[in-house]
């Protein structure tokens, strides 16, 4: 008998797995422009790295829910950005990063999970871990990968899903670098609370909308969204392990489960992060300058990227936030075809072989059919210490260089343009 439980979860994570054998080529010399991995590129928020140094003396377990001045500050923070003024702390849980907690609450709860496809790749194995066959909601690049009312009730109905529904709606979004605007978000509420939906706001990249302008689900449907978030992306300390969840009070019993599995499970988060990050949260004007600074330069990062492969004919939704395109390069489909290539993991796998350019398919783990020729490209291999300094240098009321993608982001400018040769090669195989 096999002494693994058979289970789809216990896969590992595609996304760290390439990342690990892109690191692994790279390591072993060669010259690869990885576009594989979601990791921020620039150097910890000031604030917290500081207070991180005077706390690394704090030994002591803290409690389950997260210390509470941590819970007070993330109640400020939301306050302040997305203009949540009723938050109270008793009603978050911080802990050892959002991933965690995600799965948690899917572990607890009692019905169907709903996600959409394209989405992140870990959503689809916690399910599975729980134990859940999640009902798949595929969106498409005619409506920028983006769910409607018509499309939630349409998988509703279809799949007969009756009783307790919780979907997962990442805004914005990782793959596809969408965000909801406020029109949208009332007319998916009003969907929500017609169905009894309680939705899991992924809102991870909220502080990395390139124009500061995210509107939270719980602004329109405050009873029935849970807020994840943390520390990971827009104060780039995915490795410091810090994330939460805010709770509504009508779902307190949902919260007070995952509090057990906790206890049960992790204990608390890192105690000298959770101090570090609560003295971060008094200070927002910090915040402030730093989120402004990065947002700018992903920004002109994600706009060349674009403009770049679009005019080879590679086509994408420009994304609104964070560190991510969905290029479709279904325009070298012909050549592909030529070489007896059908599937988009054989194309990527081509590209990294001939032009040293990693890029991740979608297929099954973005839960995409195997021959849609749809890839996730993270555009942040670059040296963000750097370009940070150099965006602060000329100050936020002097726009960034034209130049600066190329001279302070060069691994990214480099693969794009190794990209584009590459694509421009298949097109004229496809010519000849
Ligand atoms: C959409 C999404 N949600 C959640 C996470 C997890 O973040 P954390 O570091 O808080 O676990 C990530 C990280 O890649 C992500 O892309």
């Amino acid at each position: 008998m096999a002494l693994v439980k058979s289970n789809q979860g216990h896969s590992p994570a595609a996304n760290l797995m390439f990342n690990e054998k892109i690191r692994q080529m790279i390591q072993e010399g060669h010259t690869i422009y990885h576009f594989g991995f979601g990791q921020a590129p620039f150097p910890v928020i000031e604030t917290a790295l500081d207070s991180l140094k005077e706390n690394a003396g704090q030994n002591a377990y803290l409690p389950v829910q997260g210390l509470p001045e941590l819970r007070q500050g993330i109640c400020n923070f939301h306050a302040r950005y997305d203009s949540l003024e009723n938050l109270d702390p008793n009603n978050v849980i911080a802990g050892p990063g959002s991933k965690e907690l995600i799965y948690l609450l899917l572990n607890i709860f009692n019905g169907t999970v709903l996600l959409l496809a394209p989405s992140w790749p870990t959503y689809q194995p916690q399910a599975a871990l729980a134990g859940k066959k999640p009902v798949i909601i595929p969106t498409s690049f005619d409506n920028n990968w983006q769910l409607t009312p018509e499309l939630l009730e349409q998988a509703l109905e279809s799949n007969h899903v009756t009783g307790n529904k919780i979907l997962i709606l990442n805004n914005p979004d990782n793959p596809t670098g969408t965000s909801y605007g406020d029109a949208q978000l009332v007319a998916l509420s009003k969907a929500f609370r017609k169905n009894n939906v309680i939705v899991l706001s992924d809102e991870i990249y909220a502080r990395l909308h390139y124009t500061q302008s995210h509107v939270t689900l719980a602004k329109h449907y405050p009873e029935g969204t849970i807020i994840s978030s943390g520390l990971s992306k827009w104060a780039s300390a995915g490795g410091w392990r810090i994330g939460y969840h805010i709770y509504p009070p009508e779902l307190s019993s949902l919260l007070a489960a995952v509090k057990g599995e906790a206890s049960h499970t992790y204990s608390c988060a890192p105690a000298p992060m959770q101090f570090a990050v609560a003295k971060m949260f008094s200070d927002l004007v910090s915040c402030d300058e730093y989120i402004r600074h990065t947002t700018r330069i992903m920004e002109a990062v994600s706009s060349f990227c674009c403009r770049e492969l679009r005019s080879v004919g590679v086509k994408m939704v420009t994304p609104k936030a964070g560190y991510y395109v969905f290029p479709d390069f279904e325009v070298i489909r012909p050549a592909l075809t030529l070489r007896g290539l059908t599937t988009c993991q054989e194309m990527c796998d081509t590209l990294l072989k001939e032009a040293s350019v990693a890029l991740m398919a979608s297929g099954p783990a973005y839960l995409r059919p195997l021959k849609e020729l749809t890839t996730r490209l993270c555009y942040v291999n670059f040296e963000g210490k750097g370009a940070l300094a150099n965006s602060r240098e000329l100050g936020l009321d002097e726009p960034l260089p034209e130049t600066f993608v190329q001279e302070f982001c060069t691994p990214v400018y480099d693969g794009i343009m190794a990209l584009k040769n590459w694509v421009l090669q298949l097109k004229d195989e496809q010519k000849s």
